[in-house]
Protein backbone atom coordinates (compact mmCIF):
# COMPACT_ATOMS: atom_id res chain seq x y z
CA UNK A 1 0.00 0.00 0.00
CA UNK A 2 1.20 3.69 -0.95
CA UNK A 3 2.13 5.62 1.76
CA UNK A 4 0.95 9.57 0.13
CA UNK A 5 2.62 12.71 1.23
CA UNK A 6 1.32 13.67 4.30
CA UNK A 7 1.49 17.97 2.73
CA UNK A 8 -0.95 16.94 0.14
CA UNK A 9 -3.64 19.32 0.94
CA UNK A 10 -1.05 22.19 1.15
CA UNK A 11 -0.67 23.92 -1.85
CA UNK A 12 -3.70 22.45 -3.73
CA UNK A 13 -6.89 24.85 -4.11
CA UNK A 14 -10.06 22.76 -4.18
CA UNK A 15 -13.07 24.44 -5.69
CA UNK A 16 -16.52 24.17 -5.04
CA UNK A 17 -18.60 22.51 -7.85
CA UNK A 18 -21.19 24.93 -8.59
CA UNK A 19 -23.49 25.13 -5.51
CA UNK A 20 -23.00 21.85 -4.72
CA UNK A 21 -21.41 20.38 -1.36
CA UNK A 22 -18.50 18.77 -3.75
CA UNK A 23 -15.18 20.23 -3.90
CA UNK A 24 -12.61 19.53 -7.02
CA UNK A 25 -9.04 20.42 -7.16
CA UNK A 26 -8.46 22.87 -9.70
CA UNK A 27 -6.06 20.62 -11.33
CA UNK A 28 -7.77 17.05 -12.37
CA UNK A 29 -5.63 13.72 -14.00
CA UNK A 30 -8.08 12.59 -16.69
CA UNK A 31 -6.75 9.21 -17.86
CA UNK A 32 -7.47 9.12 -21.97
CA UNK A 33 -3.88 8.68 -22.95
CA UNK A 34 -1.06 6.77 -21.09
CA UNK A 35 -3.19 4.20 -18.80
CA UNK A 36 -4.06 1.75 -21.52
CA UNK A 37 -2.28 -1.67 -22.17
CA UNK A 38 -0.42 -0.10 -24.06
CA UNK A 39 1.05 1.64 -21.94
CA UNK A 40 3.58 0.85 -19.14
CA UNK A 41 1.62 0.20 -15.99
CA UNK A 42 4.51 1.22 -14.08
CA UNK A 43 4.50 4.65 -15.85
CA UNK A 44 0.97 4.80 -15.20
CA UNK A 45 1.21 4.23 -11.10
CA UNK A 46 4.06 7.15 -10.72
CA UNK A 47 1.66 9.58 -12.73
CA UNK A 48 -1.12 9.05 -10.20
CA UNK A 49 1.20 8.58 -7.08
CA UNK A 50 2.92 11.82 -7.83
CA UNK A 51 -0.67 13.48 -8.72
CA UNK A 52 -1.92 12.49 -5.31
CA UNK A 53 1.17 13.50 -3.54
CA UNK A 54 0.24 16.76 -5.08
CA UNK A 55 -3.55 16.81 -3.91
CA UNK A 56 -4.63 16.00 -7.09
CA UNK A 57 -8.01 14.05 -5.50
CA UNK A 58 -10.04 14.01 -8.80
CA UNK A 59 -8.98 11.01 -11.62
CA UNK A 60 -11.39 11.34 -14.56
CA UNK A 61 -12.31 7.71 -16.59
CA UNK A 62 -14.37 6.94 -19.22
CA UNK A 63 -15.58 2.99 -20.18
CA UNK A 64 -13.63 3.20 -23.42
CA UNK A 65 -10.86 4.73 -22.51
CA UNK A 66 -7.27 2.45 -23.29
CA UNK A 67 -6.39 1.70 -26.00
CA UNK A 68 -7.69 -1.23 -25.67
CA UNK A 69 -11.49 0.28 -24.72
CA UNK A 70 -11.80 -0.40 -20.76
CA UNK A 71 -8.57 -1.06 -20.35
CA UNK A 72 -7.68 2.66 -18.54
CA UNK A 73 -10.19 1.49 -16.13
CA UNK A 74 -9.26 -2.29 -15.88
CA UNK A 75 -5.39 -0.44 -15.04
CA UNK A 76 -6.88 2.16 -12.39
CA UNK A 77 -8.82 -0.51 -10.56
CA UNK A 78 -5.34 -2.34 -10.40
CA UNK A 79 -3.09 -0.07 -9.03
CA UNK A 80 -6.23 1.35 -6.56
CA UNK A 81 -6.62 -2.17 -5.26
CA UNK A 82 -3.14 -2.52 -5.04
CA UNK A 83 -1.66 0.92 -3.99
CA UNK A 84 -4.61 3.19 -3.09
CA UNK A 85 -7.63 1.64 -1.70
CA UNK A 86 -7.43 2.64 1.89
CA UNK A 87 -7.43 6.60 0.44
CA UNK A 88 -10.87 5.49 -2.10
CA UNK A 89 -12.78 8.44 0.45
CA UNK A 90 -10.28 10.93 -0.56
CA UNK A 91 -10.57 10.46 -4.09
CA UNK A 92 -12.98 11.90 -6.75
CA UNK A 93 -13.32 9.14 -9.37
CA UNK A 94 -15.76 9.69 -12.43
CA UNK A 95 -16.22 7.41 -15.60
CA UNK A 96 -18.99 7.93 -18.63
CA UNK A 97 -20.81 6.27 -21.37
CA UNK A 98 -21.60 7.67 -24.62
CA UNK A 99 -19.13 6.87 -27.30
CA UNK A 100 -18.84 3.49 -29.42
CA UNK A 101 -18.31 -0.22 -26.49
CA UNK A 102 -19.51 -2.58 -27.87
CA UNK A 103 -20.84 -4.49 -30.80
CA UNK A 104 -24.64 -4.56 -31.48
CA UNK A 105 -27.37 -1.70 -31.05
CA UNK A 106 -26.68 -1.86 -27.18
CA UNK A 107 -23.26 -0.80 -27.09
CA UNK A 108 -23.09 3.08 -27.81
CA UNK A 109 -25.36 6.32 -27.45
CA UNK A 110 -27.68 7.37 -24.56
CA UNK A 111 -30.32 4.61 -24.16
CA UNK A 112 -30.93 3.41 -20.61
CA UNK A 113 -30.05 0.02 -21.50
CA UNK A 114 -26.58 1.28 -22.84
CA UNK A 115 -25.49 3.64 -19.63
CA UNK A 116 -26.36 1.26 -16.66
CA UNK A 117 -25.24 -1.75 -18.24
CA UNK A 118 -22.00 0.37 -19.17
CA UNK A 119 -21.36 1.54 -15.54
CA UNK A 120 -22.31 -1.71 -14.09
CA UNK A 121 -19.18 -3.32 -16.63
CA UNK A 122 -17.02 -0.09 -15.78
CA UNK A 123 -17.89 -0.70 -11.90
CA UNK A 124 -16.21 -4.34 -12.48
CA UNK A 125 -13.50 -3.44 -14.03
CA UNK A 126 -12.65 0.17 -11.42
CA UNK A 127 -12.73 -2.81 -8.60
CA UNK A 128 -15.81 0.01 -7.35
CA UNK A 129 -19.07 -0.15 -5.74
CA UNK A 130 -19.87 3.36 -7.16
CA UNK A 131 -18.51 6.42 -8.97
CA UNK A 132 -18.58 9.61 -7.20
CA UNK A 133 -19.63 10.96 -10.70
CA UNK A 134 -20.79 9.79 -13.79
CA UNK A 135 -21.27 11.72 -16.78
CA UNK A 136 -23.96 10.97 -20.29
CA UNK A 137 -20.33 11.60 -22.68
CA UNK A 138 -22.07 13.05 -25.65
CA UNK A 139 -25.75 13.81 -26.68
CA UNK A 140 -27.49 11.03 -28.58
CA UNK A 141 -30.05 12.76 -31.34
CA UNK A 142 -31.80 9.10 -31.70
CA UNK A 143 -32.44 8.63 -27.78
CA UNK A 144 -35.21 10.97 -26.34
CA UNK A 145 -33.18 13.49 -23.87
CA UNK A 146 -35.84 12.25 -20.96
CA UNK A 147 -34.70 8.73 -21.08
CA UNK A 148 -31.37 9.40 -20.55
CA UNK A 149 -31.54 11.73 -17.81
CA UNK A 150 -33.73 9.35 -16.41
CA UNK A 151 -31.24 6.87 -16.53
CA UNK A 152 -28.88 9.03 -14.91
CA UNK A 153 -31.54 9.21 -12.37
CA UNK A 154 -31.51 5.34 -11.77
CA UNK A 155 -27.75 5.38 -11.55
CA UNK A 156 -27.86 7.34 -8.76
CA UNK A 157 -30.73 6.35 -6.79
CA UNK A 158 -29.88 2.70 -7.34
CA UNK A 159 -26.35 3.49 -5.46
CA UNK A 160 -24.13 3.54 -8.75
CA UNK A 161 -23.05 7.19 -8.77
CA UNK A 162 -23.01 10.11 -5.98
CA UNK A 163 -23.50 12.78 -8.67
CA UNK A 164 -24.06 13.12 -12.10
CA UNK A 165 -22.73 15.12 -15.31
CA UNK A 166 -23.05 15.68 -18.63
CA UNK A 167 -20.22 16.10 -21.40
CA UNK A 168 -20.06 17.80 -25.26
CA UNK A 169 -23.54 18.77 -25.04
CA UNK A 170 -24.36 21.96 -26.44
CA UNK A 171 -25.98 24.90 -25.16
CA UNK A 172 -29.47 24.14 -25.74
CA UNK A 173 -29.01 20.24 -24.87
CA UNK A 174 -27.75 21.45 -21.77
CA UNK A 175 -30.56 23.67 -21.10
CA UNK A 176 -33.17 20.84 -21.47
CA UNK A 177 -30.94 18.38 -19.62
CA UNK A 178 -31.04 20.91 -16.99
CA UNK A 179 -34.61 21.33 -16.61
CA UNK A 180 -35.51 17.63 -16.43
CA UNK A 181 -32.59 16.49 -14.04
CA UNK A 182 -34.16 19.20 -11.41
CA UNK A 183 -37.60 18.02 -12.21
CA UNK A 184 -36.46 14.65 -11.14
CA UNK A 185 -34.07 16.11 -7.87
CA UNK A 186 -31.05 14.70 -9.86
CA UNK A 187 -27.73 15.46 -8.17
CA UNK A 188 -26.65 16.96 -11.08
CA UNK A 189 -23.57 19.42 -10.70
CA UNK A 190 -21.15 19.06 -13.14
CA UNK A 191 -20.76 19.90 -17.29
CA UNK A 192 -17.55 18.48 -19.15
CA UNK A 193 -16.53 20.28 -21.81
CA UNK A 194 -13.26 21.34 -24.15
CA UNK A 195 -11.89 24.56 -23.60
CA UNK A 196 -8.53 26.19 -23.95
CA UNK A 197 -6.97 29.25 -25.79
CA UNK A 198 -7.49 27.48 -29.14
CA UNK A 199 -10.74 26.22 -28.24
CA UNK A 200 -13.41 28.77 -26.73
CA UNK A 201 -16.55 27.22 -27.73
CA UNK A 202 -17.58 27.27 -24.19
CA UNK A 203 -17.50 30.87 -24.31
CA UNK A 204 -20.94 30.98 -26.69
CA UNK A 205 -23.75 30.83 -24.63
CA UNK A 206 -23.16 27.29 -22.65
CA UNK A 207 -20.95 28.75 -20.13
CA UNK A 208 -24.08 31.80 -19.35
CA UNK A 209 -26.38 28.20 -18.63
CA UNK A 210 -23.77 26.41 -16.67
CA UNK A 211 -23.83 29.78 -14.67
CA UNK A 212 -27.59 30.39 -14.38
CA UNK A 213 -28.08 26.92 -13.09
CA UNK A 214 -25.44 26.72 -10.61
CA UNK A 215 -23.71 24.42 -12.42
CA UNK A 216 -19.69 23.52 -12.07
CA UNK A 217 -17.46 23.16 -15.12
CA UNK A 218 -14.54 20.78 -15.79
CA UNK A 219 -12.91 21.35 -18.79
CA UNK A 220 -10.77 19.01 -20.99
CA UNK A 221 -7.64 19.11 -23.17
CA UNK A 222 -6.91 22.54 -21.09
CA UNK A 223 -3.30 21.87 -22.98
CA UNK A 224 -4.79 21.60 -26.53
CA UNK A 225 -3.47 17.62 -26.12
CA UNK A 226 -0.03 19.59 -25.80
CA UNK A 227 -0.13 22.02 -28.50
CA UNK A 228 -0.15 24.70 -25.66
CA UNK A 229 3.21 23.60 -23.93
CA UNK A 230 6.56 23.79 -24.99
CA UNK A 231 6.79 20.44 -25.87
CA UNK A 232 6.65 20.70 -29.55
CA UNK A 233 8.24 24.80 -30.36
CA UNK A 234 11.74 23.32 -32.00
CA UNK A 235 10.03 19.91 -33.36
CA UNK A 236 8.04 16.78 -32.75
CA UNK A 237 9.73 15.05 -30.31
CA UNK A 238 9.34 11.31 -30.71
CA UNK A 239 7.58 10.66 -27.33
CA UNK A 240 4.96 12.83 -27.77
CA UNK A 241 1.22 12.56 -28.70
CA UNK A 242 1.63 13.55 -32.15
CA UNK A 243 4.01 10.97 -32.55
CA UNK A 244 2.16 8.41 -31.35
CA UNK A 245 -0.46 7.49 -34.47
CA UNK A 246 -3.09 9.38 -32.55
CA UNK A 247 -6.38 9.88 -34.03
CA UNK A 248 -6.74 13.09 -32.71
CA UNK A 249 -3.55 14.53 -33.07
CA UNK A 250 -0.93 14.47 -35.63
CA UNK A 251 1.75 16.25 -37.77
CA UNK A 252 -0.33 18.63 -39.65
CA UNK A 253 -1.52 19.87 -36.41
CA UNK A 254 2.30 21.84 -35.97
CA UNK A 255 1.87 24.32 -38.72
CA UNK A 256 3.38 27.63 -39.12
CA UNK A 257 0.45 29.28 -38.64
CA UNK A 258 0.29 27.28 -34.67
CA UNK A 259 4.22 27.71 -34.02
CA UNK A 260 3.90 31.84 -34.92
CA UNK A 261 1.31 31.95 -32.23
CA UNK A 262 2.78 29.49 -29.72
CA UNK A 263 6.25 31.18 -29.89
CA UNK A 264 4.48 35.22 -28.87
CA UNK A 265 2.35 32.83 -26.45
CA UNK A 266 5.56 31.53 -24.83
CA UNK A 267 7.05 34.72 -24.99
CA UNK A 268 4.23 36.18 -22.86
CA UNK A 269 4.43 33.36 -20.56
CA UNK A 270 8.63 33.85 -20.06
CA UNK A 271 7.55 37.29 -19.11
CA UNK A 272 5.06 36.11 -16.33
CA UNK A 273 8.04 33.54 -15.13
CA UNK A 274 5.94 30.66 -16.02
CA UNK A 275 6.01 27.69 -19.10
CA UNK A 276 3.57 27.86 -21.52
CA UNK A 277 1.59 25.25 -19.96
CA UNK A 278 1.41 26.90 -16.75
CA UNK A 279 -0.21 29.86 -18.22
CA UNK A 280 -2.70 27.82 -20.54
CA UNK A 281 -3.70 26.23 -17.71
CA UNK A 282 -3.70 29.60 -15.32
CA UNK A 283 -5.74 31.15 -18.21
CA UNK A 284 -8.67 28.67 -18.37
CA UNK A 285 -8.81 28.71 -14.90
CA UNK A 286 -9.03 32.48 -15.16
CA UNK A 287 -12.48 31.97 -16.52
CA UNK A 288 -15.33 31.96 -13.11
CA UNK A 289 -17.51 29.24 -15.03
CA UNK A 290 -14.54 27.03 -14.63
CA UNK A 291 -14.13 24.51 -11.66
CA UNK A 292 -11.10 22.16 -12.59
CA UNK A 293 -8.93 22.07 -15.69
CA UNK A 294 -8.49 18.39 -16.40
CA UNK A 295 -4.90 17.40 -17.64
CA UNK A 296 -3.86 14.47 -19.03
CA UNK A 297 -0.13 13.71 -18.39
CA UNK A 298 2.64 11.12 -19.74
CA UNK A 299 5.20 11.62 -16.83
CA UNK A 300 5.09 12.54 -12.88
CA UNK A 301 7.37 15.67 -14.24
CA UNK A 302 4.45 16.59 -16.64
CA UNK A 303 1.89 16.95 -13.33
CA UNK A 304 4.56 18.39 -11.06
CA UNK A 305 5.15 21.37 -13.64
CA UNK A 306 1.22 21.75 -14.60
CA UNK A 307 0.47 21.76 -10.53
CA UNK A 308 2.61 24.76 -9.68
CA UNK A 309 0.28 26.93 -12.22
CA UNK A 310 -1.09 27.44 -9.12
CA UNK A 311 2.07 30.01 -7.95
CA UNK A 312 1.26 32.00 -10.28
CA UNK A 313 -2.61 32.25 -11.24
CA UNK A 314 -3.47 35.79 -11.63
CA UNK A 315 -3.40 37.86 -15.03
CA UNK A 316 -2.92 41.82 -15.54
CA UNK A 317 -5.73 43.17 -18.34
CA UNK A 318 -2.71 44.00 -20.32
CA UNK A 319 -1.91 40.16 -20.64
CA UNK A 320 -5.58 39.11 -20.88
CA UNK A 321 -5.36 41.69 -24.01
CA UNK A 322 -1.92 40.54 -25.60
CA UNK A 323 -2.87 36.99 -25.27
CA UNK A 324 -6.56 38.05 -27.13
CA UNK A 325 -4.41 39.84 -30.03
CA UNK A 326 -2.32 36.68 -30.15
CA UNK A 327 -5.32 34.13 -30.66
CA UNK A 328 -7.59 36.40 -32.99
CA UNK A 329 -4.77 36.88 -35.32
CA UNK A 330 -4.37 35.27 -38.35
N1 LIG B 1 -15.46 14.39 -22.20
C1 LIG B 1 -14.77 14.18 -23.28
O1 LIG B 1 -15.32 13.97 -24.39
C2 LIG B 1 -13.28 14.21 -23.21
C3 LIG B 1 -12.50 14.30 -24.39
C4 LIG B 1 -11.12 14.35 -24.26
C5 LIG B 1 -10.53 14.33 -23.00
N2 LIG B 1 -11.31 14.21 -21.88
C6 LIG B 1 -10.72 14.14 -20.52
O2 LIG B 1 -9.76 15.18 -20.38
C7 LIG B 1 -8.51 14.61 -20.01
C8 LIG B 1 -7.39 15.46 -20.52
O3 LIG B 1 -7.43 15.54 -21.95
P1 LIG B 1 -6.09 15.75 -22.76
O4 LIG B 1 -5.17 14.62 -22.47
O5 LIG B 1 -6.42 16.09 -24.15
O6 LIG B 1 -5.54 17.06 -21.99
P2 LIG B 1 -4.33 18.05 -22.19
O7 LIG B 1 -3.90 18.38 -20.80
O8 LIG B 1 -4.72 19.17 -23.10
O9 LIG B 1 -3.18 17.22 -22.94
C9 LIG B 1 -2.43 16.27 -22.22
C10 LIG B 1 -1.16 15.92 -22.97
O10 LIG B 1 -0.33 17.07 -23.12
C11 LIG B 1 1.02 16.75 -22.84
N3 LIG B 1 1.42 17.49 -21.62
C12 LIG B 1 0.75 17.60 -20.43
N4 LIG B 1 1.43 18.39 -19.58
C13 LIG B 1 2.55 18.77 -20.23
C14 LIG B 1 3.63 19.61 -19.88
N5 LIG B 1 3.70 20.20 -18.69
N6 LIG B 1 4.62 19.81 -20.80
C15 LIG B 1 4.56 19.23 -22.02
N7 LIG B 1 3.55 18.41 -22.43
C16 LIG B 1 2.54 18.22 -21.53
C17 LIG B 1 1.07 15.23 -22.65
O11 LIG B 1 1.22 14.64 -23.95
P3 LIG B 1 2.53 13.83 -24.40
O12 LIG B 1 2.12 12.43 -24.48
O13 LIG B 1 2.82 14.41 -25.75
O14 LIG B 1 3.62 14.08 -23.40
C18 LIG B 1 -0.33 14.94 -22.15
O15 LIG B 1 -0.73 13.62 -22.33
C19 LIG B 1 -8.56 13.20 -20.59
O16 LIG B 1 -7.64 12.32 -19.98
C20 LIG B 1 -9.98 12.83 -20.28
O17 LIG B 1 -10.12 12.48 -18.92
C21 LIG B 1 -12.65 14.18 -21.98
Amino acid sequence: MYKAKSNRYENMEYNRVGTSGLKLPAISLGLWHNFGDVDSLEDARDIIFRAFDLGITHFDLANNYGPPPGSAEANFGKILKRHLKHYRDEMIISSKAGYEMWDGPYGDGGSRKYLIASLDQSLKRLGLDYVDIFYSHRFDPNTPLEETMRALDHIVRSGRALYVGISNYNADQTSTATEILQELGTPFIIHQHKYNMFYRELEKGTDKIIKAENLGTIVFSPLAQGLLTSKYLDGIPEKSRVNSNSAFLNEKDINGGYLAKAQKLNQIAQDRSQTLAQMALAWVLNNPVVTSALVGASSPQQIEENVATLDNPHFSGDEINKIDKILNSK
